[in-house]
């Protein structure tokens, strides 16, 4: 039988999305950990990157070479990198029974480029269409953390120091997070919204409760 989508697979794929410091890579990593003692087989990967073509991508993206990219060019290149990701690590690991926990998907393209960016969501599907035949996460986290708490992770993390897309203005990443807000009230099946406050094993409990149907079904 030929499968065209990770339905009928064993392995399913979780999606982490939120803004800068809304504990994506901890969660990620405290996931797969706890997947893994349930038995299961689980891989972490994260966007943009995850292979070797697409963390290639990252670095053009996140350090742009001169005067860096229009609009339009970044978002092409984050659905590039996504699709040679979708094709090559994330599809094979799903259809071999591998559980793939992300940090950040296309999600993160249609908060960032369709809403903050200004391109709107109808641009970003069809660059996903085109790029990853519309591939979703069987659920999407959005971890959601309030400004003020993440302006003072940030510092504690970057000290300042930031990329040229963390690095944007105030108003832009709250757009951002305005525009993961909608996505998820948008398709309450597709995404858990989990507060990302507290210490991580607190929202660890939080993730795997919200979680704890497709775990179990597995
Ligand atoms: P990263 O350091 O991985 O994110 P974080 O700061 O959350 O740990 O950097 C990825 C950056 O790329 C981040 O600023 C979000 C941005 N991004 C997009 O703008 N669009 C996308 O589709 C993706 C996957 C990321």
């Amino acid at each position: 039988m030929v499968r065209v989508t990770n339905i009928d697979t064993k392995g399913r794929f979780i999606a982490f999305e939120g803004g800068e410091g809304t504990g994506k890579s901890t969660q990620t990593r405290l996931l797969a950990e706890a997947l893994r003692k349930h038995g299961k087989l689980a891989e972490i990967s994260r966007e943009p990157g995850g292979t070797t073509g697409a963390e290639a991508i990252r670095e053009l993206l996140l350090h742009p070479p001169g005067d860096g990219w229009n609009p339009r060019s970044e978002a092409l290149l984050f659905a590039a990198a996504r699709a040679d990701h979708v094709a090559r690590l994330i599809r094979p690991a799903l259809d071999k029974g591998i559980w793939v926990i992300c940090d950040r998907f296309v999600d993160s393209s249609r908060a960032y480029q369709g809403g903050a960016g200004g391109l709107g969501d109808d641009a970003i599907r069809a660059l996903h269409q085109f790029g990853s035949e519309g591939m979703r996460p069987d659920c999407t986290i959005l971890l959601e953390v309030d400004e003020a708490r993440l302006r003072q992770r940030l510092s504690e993390r970057d000290g300042g120091a930031s990329d040229a897309i963390g690095g944007r203005s105030e108003e832009y990443h709250r757009a951002v997070a305005q525009s993961f807000r909608r996505l998820a009230d948008d398709d309450p099946d597709g995404f858990r919204i989990v507060d990302g406050t507290g210490k991580p094993e607190e929202v660890h409990a939080r993730i795997i409760a919200a979680l704890a149907p497709l775990i179990g079904e597995a």
